[in-house]
């Protein structure tokens, strides 16, 4: 694949009972890029996932990534690019143990043992959990569940990493932790959250949704700062730019 650019023309998507989740959306990524998708509940930015990864396809409009249109032929090329990281971690997760879940995909593609098990020790060790390999996934906690859900998708190698909501439900130090392991990959990201700190963090352009279209796409500081567009995508500014209101108290 080259360059490994995420470009949706004119995509509109329509769910069997005839919600219409996208309409007429375009955007273009390209790599290395690292993309927050925003706006307010059932805005279409999940649907909008799910088409990067080939499990929802557009009913008019076209998807790219890397030269390739994804279609149900491309999708074995498709799933090798993009990692996508859900965003419940038990929709991701259903073997015995942790370290099953982490060899399931290098297994599929069928890499020998040796690679499978140097594949599954380094991507557990780069999300910190390597020592719950020998643990049911079931069984762990919602923050453990999302750094091996991770690992699953780390050990696919992949070019492009999306994840949909990944700090809805961590505690503090696990989402900061997260953040701090995102920092450390360099290929595209493509992040959608309501977590607009970490936006602030992470990503340097943000394309607003609104009704399953884009209604602002460019840097993320030019959008925060933009009240009025916050307001009508119901958004709020991030804590850290909210100033603090012992320094700059509200005029009387
Ligand atoms: N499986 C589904 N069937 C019908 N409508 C759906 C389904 N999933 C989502 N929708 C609708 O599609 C729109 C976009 O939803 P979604 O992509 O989940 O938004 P977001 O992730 O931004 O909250 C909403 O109107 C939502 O109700
Ligand atoms: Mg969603």
């Amino acid at each position: 694949m080259s360059h490994h650019i995420v470009e949706l023309k004119d995509v509109t998507y329509t769910y069997p009972d005839q919600t219409e989740a996208l309409r007429g959306l375009s955007v273009r990524i390209t790599h290395g890029e690292s993309v927050a998708i925003v706006g307010a509940n059932g805005s279409g930015k999940t649907t909008l996932l799910s088409h990067l990864i080939g499990v929802l396809f557009p009913t008019s409009g076209s998807i790219n990534i890397g030269g390739y249109p994804v279609t149900k032929k491309t999708l074995p090329h498709v799933r090798r690019a993009v990692g996508m990281v859900f965003q419940n971690s038990d929709d991701q997760l259903f073997m015995p143990t942790v370290y099953d879940d982490v060899a399931f995909g290098p297994l599929n593609l069928g890499l020998p043992p040796e690679e499978v098990d140097a594949r599954v020790i380094a991507s557990l060790t780069t999300v910190g959990a390597l020592h719950l390999k020998d643990r049911t996934p079931y069984r762990l906690s919602g923050g453990q569940k999302r750094s091996v859900a991770i690992a699953t998708v780390l050990a696919m190698d992949p070019c492009i990493l999306v994840m949909d909501e990944p700090t809805a439900g961590l505690d503090p130090a696990a989402r900061r932790q997260l953040i701090n392991l995102l920092k450390t990959f360099e290929h595209t990201k493509i992040i959608a959250t309501h977590d607009l700190d970490l936006v602030l963090d992470l990503c340097a352009r943000t394309v607003v949704l609104s009704a399953g279209t884009v209604i602002a796409d460019g840097p993320t500081l030019d959008i925060f700062n933009n009240e009025e567009l916050l307001n009508k995508a119901h958004l709020e500014k991030p804590f850290r730019m909210q100033g603090c209101p012992i320094c700059h108290p509200p005029k009387r």
